[in-house]
Parts: C-alpha cells; structure tokens; sequence
C-alpha cells in the first residue's frame, strides 16, 4: 500500500540507471575552514551507493546539502532533476517528499510515539485522514521489520537496534524514491547490523529505490553496495564497486581496504584469502578505522 500520488507532476521522472544526484565542483565551507573543494558525485538510479571517508571528511556535511540542510559555497547539487538550492515552495516540497532520511544517530522525536514519529513525514507532506496516517505507519513499522506492539512505545523504551528500524521505517514513510542513510549499522551487534543491512537490500530490490548510504562498517560495504564512492582530501578520489576500489592506489583507499580489517571483509565476502598485496603504510594514515563485526581480526 502506498502513500496518495504525490504532487510532483511538474518534476521529470528519471529511467534507470540515469543520474539520480549530480554533485558538479561543489564548495563548502564552515566559516576558514573548507570541508569541500570542487566535489563531483554521481549516483545512479536504483544503485546503492556507500560513501566513505575519515571522520571529519565531510560525509554528513555532504547529505546535509544533498537534502538542501546546507548551502552550497560553490558548484551545484541536483537530486532527482532539481537544483536543490535554486529551489524553493511547491518544488522544494514536491522533491523533499519523494526521498527518505536516516540521519546519524537516528533523530527521532523523543515526545512522540513509535507510531507518530514515522507519521510525522505523512502529516507534514500528504492531507490524508489521521486514521490512514496511523495504519501507514504501522505498516512502514511492519517493513522495517518490528512487531505492531512497539508502535505505542516511546524511543527511549527501545533498544538501539530498534530505534533504528524505527527510524528507516519513518524513512521509508512517503515511499521515496531515494533513501538517505548515514551510518545506519553504527552501535549495532553483528546480527542486527547483518540483518539491517539485509532488510535495506531488501527494500531497495522490491521498491526500487536508489540508496544513499554513508558508513564506516566494511562488511555493509561488501554486502549490500553497488558502488562505493571515497571522499579524501575535500574531494571525491574514486567511485567504483568495492572489488576494484581495493586495486587502487590511493594511499587512503589501500589503508581502508587492505589493513587488516579490509582484508578479512574481503576473506569474508569472497571465501578465499585472493585479495591483493596487503597495503604498505601510508605516512599518514585514515583519521578512522574501518569498522568490523564481532571486534576486529
Ligand atoms: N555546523 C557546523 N559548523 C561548523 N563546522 C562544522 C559544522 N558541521 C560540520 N562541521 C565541520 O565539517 C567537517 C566535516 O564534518 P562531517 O560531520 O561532515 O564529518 P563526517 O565525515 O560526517 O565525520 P564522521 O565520520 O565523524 O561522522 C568537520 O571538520 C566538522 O567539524
Ligand atoms: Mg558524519
């Protein structure tokens, strides 16, 4: 079931496989200090993108103006066939409901219930009657993979790996076209995160949503992208599927993939320790570890 026809008749549709985000020279700034220089993305309909990169690089700060959150000091971002700082009104709103966003951390409304949280995008965006917003909700929990007795409960009365489900599923509240994610996996064990990462392959296969996802986690990284896309030194230095990202030079790229952490993710992934030549050490190494499961091996 799916949410009233959105009021997006003046925005073009795109076909697979056509450019769904557009970064061109992207510059940001927070007030001397430049996180972007001239940053170009590219994402796919229908792919799922992982970005990553040290902490601070600039990842969250990159979502924020995808969505239209931060200004632009330079260049252009296009989501979905709009230029989303030129836009505003009735095309800012028609382009915001057709994407979904899990922000790090997971953001819910710590007042609300399970069941109004994910309403809130359906109150904010459609006029469809409260007891049709309810039963919605309760079905985007369903998808998310929670039982319908979580839907009164307040965030604080779940436990982490449900806030987040919680939270995908207010993503997945207007049935976007494209999702958000930025670290979906991050403080979950080793089951939820393989069964999170399964339900968002999942959901991307069947809805055929384009997905977004920052993270740090190698085993997400392996499991679930189509591509994955490295932001170092205010740029992005590579986009490519993971296989070819650990032949790369890059000394960044050789530290994340093949440290040891890197490896194992490859082992694995593949079931066969053919990875290439493990990486000699950078002179100056990632700001942040790669991420495992189960510890580090
Ligand atoms: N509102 C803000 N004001 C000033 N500086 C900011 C602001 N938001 C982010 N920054 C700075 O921009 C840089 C990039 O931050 P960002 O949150 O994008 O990092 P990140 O790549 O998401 O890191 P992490 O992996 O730790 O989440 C950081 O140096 C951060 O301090
Ligand atoms: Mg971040």
């Amino acid at each position: 079931m799916s949410v009233s026809a959105p009021a997006t008749d003046s925005l073009p549709d795109l076909a697979p496989g056509e450019p769904i985000i557009e970064v061109r020279g992207l510059v940001s700034r927070f007030a001397e200090h430049t996180v972007h220089d001239g940053l170009d993305l590219t994402v796919r309909r229908g792919e799922v993108l992982g970005l990553v990169g040290g902490s601070g690089a600039g990842k969250s700060v990159l979502l924020n103006t995808l969505i239209g959150l931060k200004q632009p000091d330079g260049g252009q971002v296009k989501v979905l066939g709009v230029d989303i700082h030129r836009a505003h009104g009735r095309e800012m709103d028609g382009v915001e409901r057709r994407w979904g966003v899990l922000f790090q951390g997971g953001a819910l409304f710590s007042s609300l219930s399970v069941r109004e949280n994910i309403a809130a995008p359906m109150r904010e965006h459609t006029a469809l009657p409260t007891s049709i917003i309810g039963e919605l909700a309760d079905l985007k929990l369903a998808m998310a993979g929670l039982a319908a007795d979580v839907s009164l409960l307040k965030p604080a009365e779940l436990s982490g790996g449900m806030r987040k489900r919680v939270a995908l599923a207010r993503a997945i509240a207007l049935d976007p076209e494209l999702l958000f994610l930025d670290e979906p996996t991050a403080g979950l064990d080793p089951i939820g995160a393989e069964q999170f990462d399964k339900l968002i392959r999942e959901l991307s296969d069947a809805m055929g949503l384009t997905v977004f996802m920052i993270t740090h986690d190698l085993d997400s990284l392996y499991a679930i992208t189509d591509r994955v896309a490295v932001i170092a030194d205010r740029k992005i230095v590579a986009t490519a599927p993971v296989r070819e990202l650990e032949r790369s030079d890059h000394p960044w790229i050789r530290e994340y993939f093949l440290g040891p952490r890197g490896r194992a993710a490859h082992t694995d992934a593949t079931g066969a320790d053919d990875g290439p030549e493990p990486a000699a050490a950078p002179e100056r190494g990632p700001e942040r570890r790669p991420e495992r499961r189960g510890g580090a091996r």
